[in-house]
């Protein structure tokens, strides 16, 4: 008998082969492209943190959205960064706030585009935080009801899908009650049911002006040291009627991905965030690492993880990459 009886390597000696016994495959179906939007008209405004990505203005949204959707990427995630800011956020329930105004321009123009709307309110409060803020603390029910008023708004602008992602307590149940109330029964609610309290979000906050004035967010925001706390969101969400549930980040967080898996019997999606596409980014300017690579390789762990789906910057990029791997390769 030769030595060693078992070679693995066996099954890793030619494209063709690797291609058939592959685990895991990226398809532009699995990615969520986030979209800033702005007030105005005309704009398309670089953001400094997030090279590749800009603001728009709702009139100027539709040509990038038709050209995720030529890549056959199935949906969008839109975030509002208002003109005006107060302590409540009030901008955000306008009907005619800078989400809704995207949300209608993408709805009437583009046949078939799933539309989420990011429902949270720090985008829109001049303190920055995620909710009503007294006392140095973010008061959960008050807020809850405003994020309410925010998703009916949203959803009655056109939004497909609501996306709570403040991670105050009851949102997703109270979001739901709201939605029914105004005959808004067929908007799913995607919650972001375990986001931690990271610093991979800084970029981000820098796109959306969005950083708390104050104090940070680990009031409301997961710890980064639990996992067994996740499990226990998720299980909330799903009683509290959440159709989608979501991990925030993916990178650092891909063991909870593979945890909150085992616990949810309904599309779990990950959240590869600002950050993380920044340090890509940046390596890749310098010289120091091959973007195409290693954002490929990035995507396909947090899929292997057990997302079904993937909110990305990278969305476009890695879809025609995939596209361009298949007509080349054949
Ligand atoms: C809050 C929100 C944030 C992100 C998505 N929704 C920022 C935060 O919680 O501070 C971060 C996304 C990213 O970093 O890519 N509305």
């Amino acid at each position: 008998m030769s030595f060693p009886f078992e070679r693995p390597r066996r099954l890793r000696k030619s494209v063709s082969l690797r291609n058939l016994v592959r685990e895991t495959r990226l398809h532009p179906h699995d990615f969520i492209l986030p979209l800033f939007v702005t007030t105005g008209k005309g704009k398309k405004e670089p953001i400094p943190t997030l090279p590749g990505c800009f603001r728009y203005s709702p009139d100027n949204l539709t040509e990038v959205v038709r050209e995720a959707e030529s890549l056959h990427v199935p949906a969008i995630i839109l975030f509002g960064i208002p003109d005006k800011k107060d302590s409540v956020g009030s901008e955000s329930w306008k009907p005619d706030s800078v989400v809704s105004q995207a949300i209608k321009a993408v709805k009437d123009s583009i046949g078939d585009m799933t539309v989420i709307a990011d429902v949270c309110l720090c985008e829109y409060t001049d303190h920055g935080h995620c909710g009503v803020y007294e006392n140095g603390e973010v008061k959960n029910d008050a807020t809850v009801e405003l994020l309410a008023k925010q998703a009916v708004s949203f959803a009655q602008a056109g939004a497909d899908i609501v996306a709570p992602s403040d991670m105050m307590d009851g949102r997703v149940e109270e979001i739901r009650f709201a939605l029914d109330e105004e005959g808004l029964e067929r908007t799913a609610i995607l919650s972001y049911t375990a986001k931690y309290c990271s610093a991979f979000y800084g970029p981000f906050r820098d796109a959306a002006d969005s950083a708390p004035q104050e104090g940070d967010r680990s009031g409301y925001q997961m710890d980064p040291a639990n996992v067994r706390e996740a499990v226990r969101e998720v299980q909330l969400d799903i009683d509290e009627s959440a159709d989608m549930v979501m991990v925030k980040p993916a990178l650092a967080y891909l063991d909870v991905i593979s945890e909150v898996r085992q616990f949810a019997d309904r599309p779990l999606l990950a959240y590869n965030v600002s950050g993380e596409y920044a340090m890509v980014k940046a390596a890749a300017a310098n010289g120091w690492a091959d973007e195409k690579r290693m954002t490929m390789e990035i995507l396909t762990s947090i899929k292997r993880s057990g997302a079904d789906a993937i909110l990305t910057y990278h969305a476009i990029d890695a879809s025609r990459w995939i596209i361009e791997e298949l007509t080349n390769a054949g």
